[in-house]
C-alpha cells in the first residue's frame, strides 16, 4: 500500500493508502471508534467500525495513547464533516511504539512548562500551524527577491566588528583574537551590493539584548536587501511591496493554518500601499495629540509603537530620525544634518517595528568622522571605508525580522512561538 502524506489525501479519494504518523487523539461513540492521526503535514480522522468486540483492530485501538507512533491503512473517503474534508476508513493498524505518559496533554499548561518541553510542544496543532506559516513566509521572502533579480549573498556569522552598536554584542574567542556573532549582514551586504548591484542576505542574527519583552529574541532571522544607487524613497517602496507580497502569499497558501490559529484575516486583507509615510517629527506631533508627549531625541518604545499602530490601522513608514538614536552608518539629511535618512516600518495591530534600514553614508570623510564619533575601532572598519574610496555611490537597504512579521501575521502575542527553538534572555534549553 502506498505511503501518503495527509496533505496529499485529496489526490487519493477512494484509494487505499498507508499513513505514517502519531496519535493525536482518540474517542469512541457506540460501535464506532475515531482516531485522529497527525503526520506533520496535517491531521486526519480514521474511523473503525466493528460489530465484533474481539476484532484485532479494536484491541490495538484500545492500547493507543497520545503520541504513540503507528502506520494506519485504509480507504480515503470524502466527507464534508471531517476536518480537512477527508477521512480514512481504517482496515489495519500497525503500532510502532506506545508512548507512555506524554507530558503535554490537551488540558492547559503554563508557559514555563511548555517552554521547557519545546521539543515536544512543537507537535501541537497551534505551534505546528505557526511554523508551517513560517516556512511559507520565508519562501515568500526568498521568491520576492529572487523574482526581482536580487543576488543571494551569505554574509558571515563570525565578525570582527559591530553593526548595530556595541552594547548588544556576543563575544567569542577566535583563536588568538576575539570575534562577535553577527548582529546584521548589512555591512558585508554593502560590499556585495557594490560587486553585484542588488543583493540580499538571509540568516540568523544575534543580539545580547537585556530586554525581556514580547518582541525580542536573542537569536532571530533577518532578510536584508541592499541596493547600489538606491535612495531612501526606493527602499520605502521596496519595503511596502515586500510586506504586501508576504501577506498575499500567506493568505493564499496558508488558509487552514490561519483558521487553526483563529486569525481574523480582515486586517491583513486591508493592508494596502502606499503605507502612511511620516517623519519622526510628524509622529511626535501625532503622539502628542493622543496625549503622549515625547521629546526630540527620545526613541519609540513599545507603548508608542502600539499607539502608532492604533492611530493608522495600516503599517507605517517612518523616516528622518534624530541622528543620535540611530546607527553610525546612516546618511544625514541634506537640509537637516541632525536628522538621518533611516526607515522603520511598523506593523499594524500593535505589533511594532518589523523593518529597520535606511540610506547609508557614501562620503568617505563623513563616514570616518562617524566611526570616530561612535568610538569604533578604526582598523576593523578599514575595509568598510574602502567601499567609499573606490567608486562610491549612494546606496540603501533594510532588514526585515522574520519572527516579528510572523507574530503579526499569526496574531500571536509573544515572539517566542515564532521560531522552533527560541533563544531568550535566561533561556537556552532545549
Ligand atoms: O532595526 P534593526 O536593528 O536594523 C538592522 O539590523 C539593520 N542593520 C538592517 C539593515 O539595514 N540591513 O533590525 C532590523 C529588524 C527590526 O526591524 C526587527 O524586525 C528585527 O530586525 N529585530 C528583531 N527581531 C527579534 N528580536 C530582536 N531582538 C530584534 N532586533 C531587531
Ligand atoms: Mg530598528
Amino acid at each position: 500500500m502506498e505511503w501518503v502524506y495527509i496533505e496529499d489525501l485529496p489526490k487519493y479519494e477512494d484509494k487505499s493508502v498507508e499513513i505514517r504518523g502519531w496519535v493525536y487523539n482518540k474517542r469512541s461513540s457506540g460501535k464506532i471508534r475515531f482516531i485522529i492521526i497527525r503526520d506533520g503535514t496535517g491531521y486526519v480522522q480514521g474511523t473503525i467500525y466493528s460489530e465484533k468486540k474481539d476484532n484485532p483492530i479494536l484491541k490495538k485501538f484500545d492500547k493507543l495513547t497520545q503520541e504513540s507512533s503507528l502506520y494506519i491503512r485504509g480507504e480515503v473517503r470524502k466527507d464534508q464533516r471531517a476536518p480537512g474534508g477527508y477521512e480514512i476508513s481504517v482496515s489495519d493498524i500497525e503500532i510502532i511504539q506506545i508512548a507512555e505518559d506524554y507530558p503535554i496533554t490537551p488540558k492547559k499548561h503554563g508557559i514555563s512548562f511548555l517552554m521547557k518541553n519545546r521539543h515536544l510542544w512543537l507537535r501541537s496543532r497551534k505551534q505546528n500551524s505557526v511554523l508551517q506559516i513560517r516556512t511559507e513566509l520565508i519562501k515568500a521572502v526568498r521568491d520576492f527577491f529572487d523574482n526581482r533579480g536580487f543576488r543571494l549573498m551569505d554574509t558571515p556569522i563570525l565578525t570582527p566588528s559591530a553593526c548595530e552598536g556595541t552594547t548588544t554584542l556576543f563575544e567569542t574567542e577566535y583563536f588568538d583574537q576575539s570575534a562577535f556573532l553577527s548582529q546584521s549582514g548589512q555591512l558585508y551586504n554593502e560590499a556585495t551590493a557594490m560587486a553585484f548591484g542588488k543583493v540580499y542576505c538571509f540568516g540568523p542574527t544575534f543580539r545580547a539584548e537585556k530586554s525581556k519583552t514580547r518582541r525580542h529574541l536573542i537569536e532571530f532571522w533577518m532578510a536584508e536587501p541592499e541596493i547600489a544607487f538606491a535612495k531612501l524613497d526606493d527602499i520605502k517602496e521596496l519595503s511596502e511591496d515586500l510586506v504586501l507580497y508576504i501577506i498575499g502569499r500567506v493568505l493564499e497558501e496558508k488558509k487552514t493554518e490561519l483558521d487553526i490559529l483563529e486569525r481574523n484575516t480582515k486586517p491583513l486583507e486591508q493592508v494596502k500601499k502606499p503605507f502612511p509615510r511620516m517623519t519622526y517629527e510628524e509622529i511626535l506631533q501625532k503622539l502628542e495629540q493622543e496625549g503622549r508627549k515625547l521629546n526630540f531625541g527620545d526613541d519609540f518604545g513599545a507603548p508608542e509603537e502600539t499607539l502608532i499602530s492604533k492611530i493608522f490601522k495600516q503599517p507605517v513608514c517612518i523616516t528622518h530620525f534624530p541622528a543620535k538614536i540611530k546607527a553610525f552608518y546612516m546618511q544625514p539629511d541634506d537640509t537637516r544634518p541632525d536628522l538621518v535618512l533611516g526607515l522603520d516600518v511598523l506593523a499594524s495591530e500593535g505589533y511594532g517595528e518589523i523593518i529597520g534600514g535606511g540610506q547609508r553614508i557614501h562620503d568617505t570623510k563623513l563616514l570616518k568622522e562617524k566611526i570616530k564619533e561612535h568610538n569604533l575601532p578604526k582598523k576593523d572598519y578599514q575595509w568598510y571605508v574602502d567601499l567609499r574610496k573606490y567608486g562610491s555611490v549612494p546606496h540603501a537597504g533594510f532588514g526585515l525580522g522574520i519572527e516579528r512579521v510572523l507574530a503579526w501575521i499569526c496574531n500571536i502575542k509573544h515572539i517566542r512561538e515564532t521560531i522552533p527553538f527560541p533563544r531568550l534572555l535566561y533561556r537556552i534549553y532545549p
